[in-house]
């Protein structure tokens, strides 16, 4: 039994339907707004970015592609080679980033992007038997807020996810990796489509799911887009035509909230992870539901239990210069992990034997039953506030579809391998969507899903020549 001082501290992560759907609807006006703007993101919360994808896969497109993905836990270098329909054979490699070259130059990051790929060529001997002037074609997977105005052409508008790279925000990021990928001379490639993993996840799944039109990412960020009909976007300034009726929308909704939208559930926990963030009063959203925080938000509850005197009472020894109770790893920002969340939250032992464990390993010493079980609440509790708060946004995406049924493609560790949070979200949803509507997992989304961009507009330039 919970004691009444818990109760009244986790009581704020406790979202009525009611309030989730007043976020419904808060989200809904935001992306009107931002649809009808000039792309002024300082005005609106969100981007509402046209992505120059009009259509999914008809099955006709083929060829053979490189996908670049960064922005996601793994940088990927993947061969991509499409034969057909439900013919796409994927080959891929995860490289470790150096931290220091996500927070370090720009220049520096795309030179280490194009020597990946450099080593992914030559140990996959790839252009072996290829005519001496082969140029591979490229779709970069860039899982950031961009403004695009043309598949090829996207200028990032800010980093969000704990990159911060220099000299990278306004530039176009298709010809700053072009730029580096033709400083190695020996590589012999054009990158012909930048797609945010969101499209890449929404390509993958309809070329399988005809009724797929929402792709959604729930995993180090959370962002979703999805098939608009262009009559419904102003500030679209591209082709409008019998044949581009729609185009995908790539909504970047981890920005709610910054503008005050959100601030009727924003708890102090939330506030306070977002003002040590690298990202003050940015990715609001983002913030609440994503598996880069969902470890954060736990820790600062933990450590406000723990000052209260309602955890590890006795077992945390005061540091005389903070004057408070102190445990080194408590103290460490970003110290615990959405993994732990989901360890913990699935603890059915009976004495909680995995939680402890877990508590013990990032240095919590021999933890009471009552304080892993109280820990366990906690971590139920953040987890389903975020599987519910993503439902909601879910929900706006398959109303606005509007169509009898509709498929979502999802991708993302959190969708992945965090058994509770699906089953949560898969609930919520049903209560605030009558519409008939499936959730799919998009295996190798992104990547498959950029070559798929690339191979349409490939064959599509191809029919009008
Ligand atoms: C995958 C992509 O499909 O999903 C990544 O290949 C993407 O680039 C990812 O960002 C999201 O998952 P996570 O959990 O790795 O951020
Ligand atoms: C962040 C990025 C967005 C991406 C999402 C999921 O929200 O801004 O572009 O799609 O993370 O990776």
């Amino acid at each position: 039994i919970l004691r009444d001082e818990v109760k009244h501290v986790l009581e704020p992560f406790e979202l009525t339907d009611e309030q989730l759907r007043r976020v419904m609807a808060n989200l809904n006006t935001e992306m009107i707004n931002s649809l009808k703007s000039d792309g002024d993101i300082d005005k609106n919360d969100l981007g509402m970015f046209p992505t120059y994808v009009h259509r999914g896969p008809n099955g006709q497109e083929t060829g053979e592609y490189l996908v670049v993905d960064l922005g996601g836990s793994n940088f990927r270098v993947s061969h991509v080679v499409i034969e057909g329909r439900n013919r796409i054979n994927l080959k891929n490699k995860i490289f470790l980033i150096p931290h220091s070259l996500l927070l370090g130059e720009g220049e520096r990051l795309f030179d280490y992007i194009a020597e990946c790929l450099q080593r992914f060529i030559d140990d996959n001997g790839l252009n072996l038997n290829k005519p001496v002037d082969y140029t591979f074609d490229l779709a970069f997977t860039f899982s950031f807020p961009c403004n695009q105005t043309s598949l090829s052409q996207a200028t990032l508008v800010s980093w969000t996810k704990g990159f911060s790279c220099t000299g990278v925000v306004g530039h176009d990021v298709v010809l700053m990796l072009q730029q580096a990928i033709d400083r190695r001379k020996s590589l012999k490639i054009q990158v012909v489509a930048l797609v945010n993993d969101t499209v890449g996840t929404l390509m993958a799944c309809s070329s399988i799911y005809r009724d797929c039109k929402v792709g959604v990412i729930l995993g180090t960020g959370t962002n979703a887009c999805y098939f608009e009909n262009i009559e419904n976007v102003p500030k679209w300034t591209g082709v409008r035509n019998q044949t581009t009726k729609q185009v995908v929308i790539n909504t970047e909704w981890g920005a709610l909230g910054k503008h005050a939208c959100l601030d009727f559930i924003r708890t102090s926990i939330d506030r306070e992870l977002d003002e040590s963030s690298l990202t003050p009063n940015q990715q609001v959203f983002e913030k609440m539901i994503s598996a880069l925080y969902l470890g954060e938000i736990v820790r600062l509850i933990i450590v406000d239990l723990v000052q209260r005197s309602i955890l590890l009472p006795g077992r945390m020894h005061k540091s005389p210069s903070l004057g408070r109770d102190y445990n080194i790893f408590l103290s460490l920002r970003g110290s615990f992990y959405a993994k732990h969340v989901a360890d913990i939250e699935c603890d059915t032992t009976e004495d909680l034997s995995v939680t402890s464990l877990i508590l013990t390993s990032i240095g919590i010493q021999e933890p009471s039953y009552d304080d892993c079980y109280i820990i366990r609440e906690v971590c139920k509790t953040v987890s389903l506030r975020a599987s519910r708060l993503a439902a909601a946004a879910i929900a706006v995406l398959v109303n606005r579809v509007n169509l009898p049924s509709v498929t979502v493609g999802i991708d993302g560790t959190l969708f992945r391998h965090h058994g509770k949070f699906k089953k949560n979200l898969t609930r919520t949803l049903s209560r605030l969507v009558p519409r008939t509507h499936r959730l799919v997992l998009s295996e190798d989304g992104s990547s498959k899903g950029s070559a798929l961009v690339a191979a349409v507009h490939r064959y599509t330039n191809e029919i009008a020549t």
